[in-house]
């Protein structure tokens, strides 16, 4: 039977153990990403993105884990997996670029063999010719001038946006299922991003590839996403496919999200900004987390935790103004 989406996250609870107390960075959320799709997830800095990408790929730095929920890839569960069946699961299909792009290249390798070991250990090439082939093909497609000079490069030797550019062909290179691309071009300049962003939605075409994209930035996703999550203090509070979520904005926080986008018509002084700062995960309260900065926070917001219902088809919303409108 074939499944509805490659990946499918339910109530996915991930938490730090500190001396502080428990660190609730992913606090019960669901994400679900279908074959051939690119799926946004926004919001601001610390909210839990990259704990929930980091989730899925069984990274969780200590003292993080996994408390509960379901992953499901393909329909396989990936909660409570070994380490080592975790890699041979995800290994093949998913492939993550990661927002820390040094951390991720081996400093001492050329970044062209970098590149080519992963297409071998993939079994994805026929010999380590065929193998640089497709490296430097995959390079000049993510925008790497003078790309067979730069195979023989070591890392120190390329610029951070070069560097971002062969992180993203790594993870291209064996076109995996599922792509997990965590702020993959925000250290890259806007002709590189195009060009990044229309290559991985041709692969989405093409190939059927299945993208998870985490972003700051809005025109990104109304550049290629096809449905969007927004993500606050751990919790996703709307969901919805993405021309919805712009013409019809359910709630106050993702409102404020699009307001705060610079435009280039209007005045620049009239730039949003949404009002105070995200809550401290160590301390969570009950109720809307996001009351505290919202406008039309009312005292049962700030003392119940509201649920997140579907308000039109597709569209899910985590806000009490809808029982108001009668949603
Ligand atoms: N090592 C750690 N110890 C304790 N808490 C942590 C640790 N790493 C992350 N966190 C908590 O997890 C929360 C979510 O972090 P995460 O990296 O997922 O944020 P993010 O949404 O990706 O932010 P950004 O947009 O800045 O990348 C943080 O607010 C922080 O409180
Ligand atoms: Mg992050």
């Amino acid at each position: 039977m074939s499944e509805e989406f490659v990946l499918d996250v339910r109530d996915l609870r991930t938490s730090f153990l500190t001396n502080k107390g428990v660190v609730r960075a992913v606090n019960g959320v669901d994400i679900a990403v279908p074959p051939g799709k690119i799926v946004g997830l926004v919001g601001e800095s610390g909210c839990g993105k990259s704990m929930t990408a980091k989730s899925v790929m069984g990274l969780v730095p200590y003292p993080g884990r996994v408390e509960s929920g379901s992953i499901r890839l393909d329909g396989r569960e990936l909660v409570g997996l070994k380490d080592k069946e975790l890699r041979k699961i995800c290994g093949n299909d998913v492939s993550m670029i990661f927002q820390e792009p040094m951390t991720s290249l081996n400093p001492v390798l050329k970044v062209g063999r970098q590149v080519r070991e992963v297409l071998l250990k993939h079994k994805k090439a026929k010999d380590k010719d065929d193998a640089k082939s497709q490296v430097l093909e995959m390079f000049e497609r993510v925008g790497i001038p003078e790309a067979g000079q730069r195979y023989d490069a070591y890392p120190h030797e390329l610029s951070g946006g070069l560097r971002q550019r062969v992180m993203i062909a790594m993870a291209m290179v064996c076109h995996p299922k599922l792509l997990i691309a965590d702020e993959p071009t925000t250290a890259l300049d806007v002709t590189i991003e195009a060009q990044i962003l229309d290559l991985m939605k041709k692969l989405c075409e093409e190939e059927g590839m299945s993208v998870l994209i985490i972003t700051h930035n809005m025109g990104v996703v109304a550049e290629i996403c096809d449905y969007v999550y927004v993500m606050y203090a751990g919790r996703i509070v709307e969901s919805a496919p993405v021309f919805d979520l712009f013409d019809h904005t359910e709630h106050p926080y993702t409102r404020g999200l699009l307001l705060s986008i610079p435009r280039m018509t209007g005045n620049p002084e009239f730039l949003s900004t949404i009002p105070g700062v995200v809550p401290n995960m160590l301390h969570l309260k009950e109720g809307c987390a996001f009351s505290n900065r919202c406008a039309h926070a009312s005292d049962r917001c700030r003392r119940e935790t509201p649920g997140i219902a579907e308000v039109r088809e597709g569209h899910a919303c985590r806000c009490f103004l809808h029982e108001q409108k009668g949603c």
